[in-house]
């Protein structure tokens, strides 16, 4: 790597893993320094807060003593902390609660002179901020980001002291596991009086094609003086590999005190444009100079795509159609609450580009920077979405959710909302909502309007959508009113798989009527089925008590509605509820809903390999349930198949129980299984989307064998197991980040004699970490469990468990032992490195 690379790397806007910090108990990485002092610095300002859970008056005051409160690291939710009560009412069964924040910091030299804001990603909520007992203001909704300006307050060689007070006491206000606390993270940005405004650049391409594109960038500069400036801006278009593509420079005198938006274009021939399959970045290299000196730099990077959705072809990247193969997700992440470590979620989606996911819809409120970072490297497409609610309050959310604020902050927050992530190519649409009660109300049309002006003004170039439900509901007075629906860029439908009732089917009640409609399933049914390998409610009589609805994941409503949506272009694709479990949303003793294709753990249920094997291209063949049915020799056991393959043969103790095919050409896969007339000699037993026999239960092996083109492509087993006898751990990394932040995920499976997971398996492990890390969160995906996410032991949940590994910032190594009593015990080590 050259040295120029290095200093870009350290200038990016979202340099997240740096450790950092402005204060007096700490010391400032290298990492996260510019390479020109003189410009701007941007630091985590995450580390050595003080906390107190409870109200304390007069904590803003800087002499105030903080010396008995919690020393803690941000992020941090200290709902997730625990413990659950039935009394609980916010999601999640979580105590929430009022709670205060303090930070004693003082400011090194090179701050000086400077203009100083702190910025954060996010609050829940209702915070408010004093800096040195100087209030700064106050922020209602917890999902936003926002920032204060310090400059006039900040005193020089002393301690400053800022006091963050939380309110999350008003119950309830969200229909989901919100968290509560400083959440997200927090930063520290000094700038000089000449420097690019708060999310002041705005990158779009206005032409795309594959020999030219053109690269528009606005950045509005401020100067804070009161003199004007001379500036000359310099916009650089720099490759991936840091290597400078076009140029483009302009000089503009700045009032005093003023603002000037700059508009530039670069042109870029033979571009690498971005797309799900190659998420190719480029960076925007912004450059303010005054009298020859180099006074601001700022890094926006961006990718070169073009993001449409069309009537008749739905949605189209670069001109190809892409079917979205979308998941909807919550914000938070099982044990680690909603302060979500950024490994976790990158772990997640992976899982689900493993599945062929190449969606997300950000139901339903704005998610950390973050994520969408990821969305951009990692080629995902993002829903991004605003609000749960408007004017009109929902029952399910209570009393005092966003409708007590929307008419005064809806401007702002969207304004604020759009101007963070407009620059992200991962973004191809922003939803103004899901399911909002104002949609079958008079004046809600006119709010839709208001919204649909912020969201247009602030970014004219892409679409708005919002799910809605009640499309088809009767009686007609809670329709969504016609002209709602009218004035939305792209219809999204909620739950049309749930329509079973009309004759018209799906999206086709809508699309004879109103064929100019660009039209995306925002919300649907998914192949969840329950917790993780439960199956209890797969026949009656199974074990498991039949406590929980389990059934391994089949629902042929879900299957009709992708036959649906992948042989329909006009249909842009579907958003299914939910790729991941969450927490909240669900009764005593439930505390999440687990209607994911993947637990919280981030383990994949039966459901997964059904998207895998439609979304996908590599051979899937996976066989539920498992094959313990100790007490039910002789009854009759449906087993299901989720696979791509031609033909399947089940074998139970080497006897064939039976040979049968795949029905369905898959969408996109036309070309490859040729015309039906070759697919009629395939044996079709079924036309929906799985394979399934009764077979009799006797323990011994399950064996499926698949075939593509008439060749063995996928064999699978599944064996009845003996009783548990060890442990075994994985880690998804050997090496992490010695940084504060990063993570490594450890899994344990309990494993009979023969090194089989054993599917039932339920014993309680214990855990000791030792070295550079510290365990953060355990969890096993039973979203009945009230064990201690933030304990040193856990029960596997149908074999499984998983415990979350923190670096300490130290170089060295983690080791992770897991015992419990009869079983051989497990130990792995991670290194983390500086
Ligand atoms: C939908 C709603 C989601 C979630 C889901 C539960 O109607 O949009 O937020 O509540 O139902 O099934």
């Amino acid at each position: 790597m050259n040295p120029q690379t290095l200093t870009r790397r350290g200038l990016l806007r979202h340099a997240v893993g740096g450790a950092a910090l402005v204060s007096a108990l700490n010391a400032q990485s290298p990492q996260t320094q510019p390479a020109n002092p003189a410009t701007r610095i941007r630091e985590s300002f995450d580390f050595g807060w003080k906390f107190l859970k409870g109200d304390s008056p007069g904590a803003q005051q800087p002499e105030f003593s903080d010396s008995a409160w919690r020393a803690v690291d941000l992020p941090h939710d200290w709902s997730i902390e625990g413990p659950y009560s039935e009394q609980e009412k916010a999601q999640g069964s979580l105590p929430t609660g009022i709670a205060w924040y303090r930070k004693r910091f003082r400011l090194p030299e090179s701050y000086k002179d400077r203009t100083v804001v702190v910025e954060f990603d996010g609050i829940y909520q209702n915070s408010e901020v004093w800096i040195n007992g100087q209030y700064l203001g106050k922020r209602p909704y917890g999902y936003v980001a926002f920032s204060y300006d310090l400059t006039p307050h900040l005193v020089a060689g002393r301690d400053n002291v800022i006091a963050v007070k939380v309110d999350n006491s008003h119950q309830s206000n969200c229909r989901w596991y919100s968290g509560s606390g400083i959440y997200r993270h927090t930063w520290l940005l000094a700038t000089g009086p000449l420097h690019v405004a708060y999310w002041g650049t705005f990158v779009t391409s206005p032409r795309v094609a594959k020999d030219a594109a053109i690269v528009q960038v606005k950045t509005r500069v401020k100067n804070e003086r009161k003199t004007p400036a001379t500036c000359v801006l310099t916009t650089a278009l720099l490759d991936g590999d840091g290597k400078r593509v076009q140029i483009a420079e302009a000089t503009q005198q700045i009032a005093p005190a003023g603002e000037y938006e700059f508009v530039q274009q670069v042109s870029v021939g033979k571009p690498h444009l971005w797309s799900v399959a190659d998420p190719y970045l480029y960076k925007v290299h912004t450059t303010v100079s005054e009298q020859g000196r180099v006074v601001d730099e700022y890094i926006t990077p961006t990718g070169i795509r073009e993001a449409l959705f069309d009537a008749d072809k739905g949605f189209l990247l670069n001109g190809e159609r892409v079917k979205l193969n979308g998941v909807c997700l919550h914000h938070e992440a099982g044990s680690v609450g909603a302060a979500v470590p950024e490994r976790v979620w990158e772990r997640r989606l992976e899982i689900l580009r493993e599945m062929g996911c190449n969606a997300i819809r950000t139901s339903h409120n704005p998610y950390a920077a973050e994520f969408m970072d990821l969305c951009d490297r990692m080629g995902f497409l993002v829903m991004n979405e605003a609000f749960d609610e408007w004017k009109v309050g929902k029952s399910q959310i209570g009393p005092y959710g966003y409708a007590n604020y929307f008419d005064e902050w809806y401007q702002r927050d969207v304004k604020d909302f759009v101007h963070r992530d407009r620059n992200h190519p991962c973004v191809v649409l922003w939803s103004a909502g899901n399911e909002i009660v104002d949609q079958s109300y008079p004046d809600g049309t006119e709010t839709l309007r208001k919204l649909l002006d912020v969201f247009h003004t602030e970014d004219p170039t892409r679409l708005v959508t919002a799910g809605c439900d009640q499309i088809a509901s009767e009686p007609l007075s809670n329709r969504v009113r016609p002209e709602f629906l009218a004035l939305l860029d792209v219809v999204g439908y909620n739950y049309v798989d749930r329509w079973r009732d009309r004759q018209e089917k799906y999206f086709s009640i809508d699309r004879a009527a109103f064929p100019q409609r660009r039209v995306v399933g925002t919300e649907s049914g998914s192949m969840g089925g329950g917790p993780r390998g439960d199956y209890s409610g797969l026949f009656p009589g199974a074990s498991s008590a039949g406590r929980r609805a389990g059934g391994g994941g089949r629902n042929l409503d879900v299957e009709q509605l992708w036959r649906f949506v992948s042989t329909y272009d006009y249909v842009a694709g579907d958003f299914m509820w939910t790729g991941i479990d969450y927490l909240g949303e669900s009764r005593w003793p439930g505390k999440g809903a687990a209607g994911g294709v993947i637990d919280t753990c981030g383990f994949k249920k039966d459901g997964f390999y059904f998207y895998q094997s439609q979304w996908t291209n590599k051979p899937v063949l996976h066989l539920f349930p498992h094959w313990n049915w100790k007490g039910m020799e002789g009854q009759f056991i449906p087993v299901t198949c989720y696979t791509n393959c031609d033909t399947v043969e089940l074998f139970l103790n080497g006897k064939s129980v039976g040979l049968k095919g795949y029905a369905f050409p898959r969408y996109g896969m036309e070309g490859r299984y040729g015309n039906y007339g070759a697919r009629a000699r395939v044996p079709r037993t079924t036309n929906d989307l799985h394979l399934e026999w009764d077979v009799p239960y006797e323990p011994g092996t399950l064996k499926a064998v698949g075939t593509k083109d008439g060749k063995v492509v996928a064999t699978v087993e599944v064996s009845t197991t003996g009783e548990p006898s060890a442990i075994r751990l994985t880690v998804d990394r050997a090496e992490i980040a010695a940084d504060r932040r990063d993570v490594a995920h450890i899994t344990v499976e309990i494993l009979d004699a023969q090194g089989r997971v054993v599917p039932t398996a339920g014993a309680e492990v214990a855990f000791v970490v030792e070295g550079e890390g510290r365990l953060i969160g355990l969890d096993n995906g039973d979203m009945q469990s009230h064990e201690d996410y933030k304990a040193t032991r856990r029960k596997a949940f149908n074999g499984m468990c998983l415990a979350i590994v923190q670096s300490t910032g130290k170089s060295g190594r983690i080791r992770v032992t897991a015992n419990s009593p009869g079983l051989q015990p497990g130990n792995l080590a991670v290194s983390a490195r500086t």
